[in-house]
């Protein structure tokens, strides 16, 4: 099954009100905070539909995004274009591609290097941005955060986007894994009009948390130190068991 395949089309429907500009604020905050010089260029990893990359340009920032779904880059490119802005955007598999350049810094937002979920896969995409980074650059991603996540188990979930007349719901089918730190999540979407399913569609992504003792040793491994793990949109608390998400701030050693 594709994963961001038809799925995608309503993608910035279902996250119309996900707070962009806030977190390219704070992406941008802890750039200035830990970037070692004056940190210019930015790589977007699995960027989707650029909703972090458009706004970074924004900010002054050359950016380029990688991503491997067509759809996704596709509204991107629209973005773009609505909003005037210049991002370099590329297909291509973050374990893999090679871009023949080198950034002062990395993001991949949104839980991108959670459907990286084997070690193997893991390991590609770190060694692959650090491939990418300049020496001493950072590697900024947020991630599922494993002790909250078996805490509060993943849940079902059901939401309803309108658009025009139309409703589109999406229910959310949770599958916790504990043994391979994966959730599958079961999306059913259904694009209604005039009481008619105009489509239905299914994917299913899986997702991997983390734990900090793993990210610590598998990004020592792929050539980074730790700098900071902490809640996302934090600067400094520590993380506990109500944080689901966690941003990580790795540096190219
Ligand atoms: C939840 S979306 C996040 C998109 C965007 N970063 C955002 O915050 O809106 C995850 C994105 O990661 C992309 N992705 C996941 N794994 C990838 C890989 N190995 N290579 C390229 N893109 C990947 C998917 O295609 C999707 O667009």
């Amino acid at each position: 099954m594709e994963v961001f395949g038809q799925y995608a089309q309503y993608y910035d429907l279902f996250y119309g009100e996900k707070d962009y500009r806030g977190e390219v604020d704070y992406v941008d905050a802890l750039i200035k905070k830990y970037a070692l010089g004056d940190a210019r260029t930015i790589l977007d990893l699995g960027c989707g539909t650029a909703g972090h990359a458009v706004l970074l340009a924004q900010k002054g920032y050359s950016v380029t995004g990688v991503d491997r779904s067509d759809t996704m880059l596709s509204i991107a490119e629209e973005k773009k274009r609505q909003m005037k802005v210049s991002v370099e955007l590329w297909n291509g598999d973050i374990c893999s591609v090679e871009l023949d350049k080198r950034f002062d810094v990395a993001i991949a937002m949104f839980a991108v290097i959670g459907y990286q979920t084997t070690n193997e896969r893991l390991e590609s995409a770190l060694t692959n941005t650090a491939k990418h980074l300049n020496p001493g650059g950072l590697f900024i991603f947020d991630a599922w955060f494993g002790p909250a996540v078996i805490a509060q188990k993943p849940q079902d979930k059901m939401l309803v986007a309108e658009a025009g007349a139309e409703k589109i719901i999406r229910f959310t089918h949770p599958e916790l894994d504990i043994l391979t730190h994966t959730v599958s999540v079961n999306f059913n979407v259904l694009h209604i009009a005039n009481d008619k399913v105009l489509q239905s569609v299914e994917e299913m992504h899986k997702m991997r948390f983390f734990f900090p003792k793993e990210l610590e040793f598998v990004l020592a491994k792929t050539g980074y130190e730790v700098v900071e793990m902490y809640p996302f949109m934090d600067f400094c608390a520590k993380l506990t068991e109500n944080d689901w998400n966690m941003v990580v701030i790795a540096r190219r050693t």
